[in-house]
């Protein structure tokens, strides 16, 4: 196994704000991690770290085998970073952008200009490609921000929260792309504070809450901490709930619990199919009517609601009103 990304024990404290308390991460060449938490849980500054923007209190970290302290100049040249806020001119047009970043990166003038129209193509943004970037959208910003990181053909990506505050359809969009350069053997460290991104993208994740790490494993992983899957029944009658209960515990891999007002019984089991099939011709031999019958399998929302005891944020574009930390939708 070669890591890509290596850090041990790091730590940063702003002033007594501790943004990072001793974090382990480790990240497989060619695999994708995501750093998954709530808003200030430190996500941001573990990615300025690895990314040499800002030092450790302690720790060490390693990016593409080069430390990220001793050999800032050599993990430069293996990385690539969008940010959570976006690094592209308002001033220039999308194809200036590019090729600004390309110069920055010594590219000759005509290396430059080649790469900005590949990149402009493959990310959907040659007819906008002249055009101010003022009058993007949000979603074509952070393409274009996507596109600059790609300038120098980094090995290992970071992304800091790519989608937030896109809309469902530019956010699948996003995804798509990103899941082409994984496609491509690009590690990718990216953090999100929506857990279907992480479910989409990342091989592992780890969460972090207040600068700890409190849980790490794949999505699955993490998912059978809360527990297996649940098989919900509805019943046509209040009154058959705590018979159905009775009747179908030998299904189940835990006790029942019921919920006489919405008429519901729910049972954990271990094989969710089976268990509904067995289920529901026990009820039917019983004669209890059935309203409704689903199998539920726990959600990284159900992981992170168990694991921090307070749900994900809102997401901002719904409520915009939060007023969260200097954060605006970029729309
Ligand atoms: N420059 C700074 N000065 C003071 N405190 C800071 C600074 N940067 C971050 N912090 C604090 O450090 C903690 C971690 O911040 P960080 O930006 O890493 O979190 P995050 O997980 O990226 O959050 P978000 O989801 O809002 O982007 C927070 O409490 C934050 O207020
Ligand atoms: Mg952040």
């Amino acid at each position: 196994m070669t890591l890509a990304i290596k850090a041990s024990g790091l730590a940063k404290a702003y002033g007594d704000v501790i943004a990072l308390n001793g974090i382990d991460i480790e990240v497989e060449q060619g695999t994708v991690l995501g750093l998954l938490g709530p808003n200030g849980s430190g996500k941001t500054t573990t990615v300025r770290i690895l990314a040499t923007l800002l030092q450790a209190d302690s720790g060490t970290a390693s990016v593409g085998g080069f430390d990220v302290v001793t050999q800032p100049d050599e993990v430069r040249s293996v990385i690539g970073l969008t940010g959570q806020y976006a690094a592209v001119d308002e001033y220039l047009t999308g194809r200036e952008n590019l090729e600004l970043f390309g110069r920055l990166f010594h590219l000759s003038k005509f290396d430059a200009a080649k790469r900005a129209t590949e990149l402009l193509d493959r990310f959907d943004l040659s007819d906008a490609a002249d055009r101010g970037i003022k009058g993007y959208s949000g979603g074509m910003r952070r393409r274009l921000d996507l596109a600059a990181s790609l300038i120098g053909r980094p090995n290992v990506l970071f992304l800091d929260e790519p989608t937030t505050g896109l809309d469902p359809r530019s956010r699948q969009g996003m995804w798509a792309v990103i899941e082409d350069l994984i496609a491509e053997g690009t590690t990718v460290l990216l953090t999100t504070q929506y857990l279907e991104e992480a479910d989409q993208l990342a091989n592992r994740i780890v969460v972090l809450d207040h600068g700890n790490v409190i849980a790490k494993g794949t999505s699955n992983e993490l998912k059978s901490q809360v527990g297996g899957d649940r098989i919900e029944i509805v019943v046509e009658s209040a009154g058959d709930v705590a018979k159905a209960a009775d009747l179908i515990q030998e299904f189940g891999s835990a006790p029942a619990t019921t919920e006489e007002v919405v008429k519901t019984v729910l049972l954990p089991v271990a094989g969710g199919s089976t268990a509904i099939v067995n289920i529901v011709r026990k009820l039917d031999e019983n004669k209890i009517a059935i309203a409704d019958i689903a199998l539920r399998r726990p959600t990284l929302d159900d992981v992170f609601l168990s694991l921090t005891g307070h749900a994900t944020e809102v997401d901002e574009v719904a409520a915009p009103a939060k007023g969260r930390r200097g954060r605006k939708a970029r729309s």
